[in-house]
């Protein structure tokens, strides 16, 4: 299926001198809505960037300015993935270092599938999309399912589903195993979070 090369054939990026440089909440926005047309895939990327940023506050325990960061990139994401599938990432990375934005924040992004833009990830930011990446869909996909949505789902039905292969079978089981493995957490914790954290993003 992933035939296209999505290597990224670099491990540096941004500039120092821009630390600390982001996206108002309402740039952000708009470089979602003006680049993302599929509703379902803009929802995805404020899932994904809900759940970075309650992690780096509740567990991390950083500051608002450091989890803005951590929002930041999970909602910036897979910006160009509709509209750039064979360029998907290096569109949005260019993009954001054309605007001087935080290299933390560029390459969490850039960390986002070390498989296919065979960038590894450093940061716990970094560590932590990945995870969240996949997982977060998997979710999501399971709740759109049940009746009652996320009301009452618990991890283990999550556990359970990602045992069953046939479901939502473009999640590649190996890369969630994969991202888990480079963090000091377990599955269920993480599950766990994100079931809690996503339900109400709109
Ligand atoms: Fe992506
Ligand atoms: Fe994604």
């Amino acid at each position: 299926m992933n035939e296209i090369n999505l290597n990224l054939n670099r491990t540096t990026f941004g500039s120092a001198e821009n630390k600390d440089n982001v996206l108002s909440e309402e740039e952000a926005l708009e470089l979602l809505q003006s680049w993302v047309e599929n509703e379902r895939l803009r929802l995805h990327m404020k899932q994904v960037g809900a759940v970075m940023k309650a992690w780096a506050l509740e567990r991390e325990r950083l500051s608002k300015a450091e989890a803005y960061k951590w929002w930041l990139a999970g909602l910036l994401h897979d910006a160009d993935w509709e509209k750039h599938p064979n360029d998907h990432c290096r569109i949005i990375i260019e993009e954001l270092e054309k605007r001087k934005i935080d290299p933390a924040v560029i390459r969490c992004i850039a960390s986002h599938g070390p498989r296919y833009f065979g960038v590894e990830p450093e940061s716990k930011m970094d560590k932590m999309i990945y995870v969240f990446d996949e997982l977060s869909g998997f979710i999501h996909a399971a709740a759109l399912i049940r009746p009652t949505r996320y009301e009452g789902m618990d991890v283990k039905s999550i556990q359970k589903k990602l045992k069953t292969p046939s479901f939502a079978a473009q999640v590649n089981r190996e890369d969630i195993d994969d991202a888990i493995s480079r963090t000091e957490h377990n599955l269920d914790e993480v599950i766990s979070f994100i079931i809690h954290h996503q339900k109400d993003v709109q």
